[in-house]
């Protein structure tokens, strides 16, 4: 029994414990360091010196038992647990709880929560407020929520995926700043051999509808690290590409814009762009010539250190830059396609079974020809996001732990395909398993 009172003094207000934990590529349960967590220490690190956090202590941590969520956190002396997958996440963390003194409530983990959640879609109710025509062919859509307030947080390069009246999803990316969270904006092209969805939306959606939508996803960010960002749109790829150069703009960043459209009257928000972009956006007219169009060759000649290139339209357009920029660093170039070039169908007769590992859930399925991987697991009652199926649109990514997988998709640059894959059109190469951050 102690005779006096001990006073503990704290050596540090915040003790923050991050796992790092490394293991083998082939093990079902992978590591929050598998998932990215030695970088985003790192991060979280660099971060609270840069925001001049005081009497903070930022630690690596090895195994911290709650695998199936990590990256993991926890934070002391009140213990709050967090999952954390980006930079941004970190970022929340540092100043709404380190700072602000609030949870970050979308990433809390509870104490006795063993797997992620949701394993449901979040969506949201939205009305249309606004309708205007911005082109022949292109409509502009405001959505407000149904219920008073903010809608869902959302950056630069975002997209929703509308719910049509007969249950298909299709994904419409942002065009408003991120700061303006009362609507979200998008433009509708009417698509003549579209799966009906911008009929719909040209010719049924009217003003006061109501629709449900996913959260905002972002498969298309602005690289912050960047310190020119070179934008090139085509047509209605124009529409993410507004949202970033409203956010540069607000950040007073460095930005130019090249954009190309059949002609003045097939440009929309060419207003918009102008206001945005000042004097740093090129319009070019190419009369439906790809050839008369932007000339890459030139304006993407010579590699700049820290210029990031984001494109967003035809797939002819985003195979042109990728080409025109292959001497640039590698991951410097980042795309949104809209439309799909696929040669092959995504399902093939040579195609064999193969099991998965979902990491996170404990489980081993199987899946046979026939059947996607998204197949399986939307089969085995768990929501992961998609909207194309082709393997274009980016949603259904789902990072890769283990095993080699046979590429199909159009989305993920060569770089990436050993950390990611896109469950919906991609499998496991013959006689592989693959080990899935699910
Ligand atoms: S590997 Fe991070 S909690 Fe186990
Ligand atoms: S659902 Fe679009 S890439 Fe998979």
């Amino acid at each position: 029994m102690p005779t006096s009172e001990v006073k503990i003094e704290h050596v540090y207000d915040i003790h923050v414990f991050c796992c790092i934990n490394v293991r083998a590529k082939d093990h079902p349960r992978s590591s929050c360091a598998a998932r990215g967590s030695i970088d985003l220490q790192k991060h979280m690190k660099d971060r609270a010196k840069e925001l001049k956090i005081k009497n903070i202590r930022i630690n690596k941590a090895g195994c911290l038992e709650r695998c199936e969520l990590g990256p993991v956190l926890v934070i002391y002396p009140e213990a709050t647990w967090y999952r954390y997958d980006t930079t941004d996440d970190i970022d929340d963390i540092l100043n709404q709880h380190i700072i602000g003194g609030q949870c970050v409530e979308r990433l809390i983990l509870k104490n006795d929560q063993k797997v992620p959640e949701p394993t449901t879609e979040s969506r949201i109710k939205l009305r249309v407020r606004g309708i205007k025509k911005l082109t022949r062919d292109v409509k502009k859509i405001e959505f407000v929520p149904e219920t008073k307030g903010l809608l869902p947080t959302f950056t630069a390069g975002s997209h929703i995926n509308i719910i049509t009246p007969n249950g298909h999803r299709r994904s419409y990316s942002l065009a408003n700043s991120p700061k303006q969270r009362q609507y979200y904006e998008i433009a509708v092209l009417r698509e003549s051999d579209g799966r009906g969805g911008s009929a719909w939306m040209h010719d049924s959606l009217a003003l006061g509808d109501s629709v449900e939508a996913s959260l905002p996803t972002n498969n298309f960010p602005l690289d912050k690290s960047a310190e020119h960002h070179l934008l090139i749109a085509g047509g209605i790829g124009i529409v993410p590409l507004l949202s970033m150069g409203r956010a540069l703009y607000e950040k007073a960043a460095s930005a130019t814009l090249h954009y190309c459209a059949r002609g003045p009257e097939f440009t929309p928000y060419a207003k918009e762009v102008k206001e945005v972009f000042a004097d740093h956006v090129h319009f070019h007219h190419d009369g439906g010539n790809p050839k008369n169009g932007i000339d890459l060759q030139k304006i993407l000649a010579t590699p700049t250190e820290n210029t990031c290139i984001y494109v967003c339209g035809p797939s002819g357009l985003i195979t042109a830059v990728q080409n025109a920029a292959s001497h640039w660093p590698e991951g410097m170039v980042r795309f949104e396609k809209f439309v799909s070039d696929r040669q092959e169908p995504v399902h093939r007769n040579s195609d064999t079974a193969f099991d998965i590992v979902l990491s996170r859930q404990r489980k081993t399925l199987s899946v046979p020809p026939g059947k996607s991987i998204l197949d399986v697991v939307s089969d085995a009652g768990l929501y992961i996001s998609s909207s194309c199926k082709e393997g274009i649109c980016g949603s259904c990514k789902v990072r890769l732990l283990g095993g080699q997988a046979e590429h199909r998709d159009n989305f993920l640059r060569n770089d990436e395909h050993q950390k990611s894959i896109m469950i919906c059109s991609s499998r496991a190469k013959r006689g592989e398993t693959l080990i899935l951050d699910i």
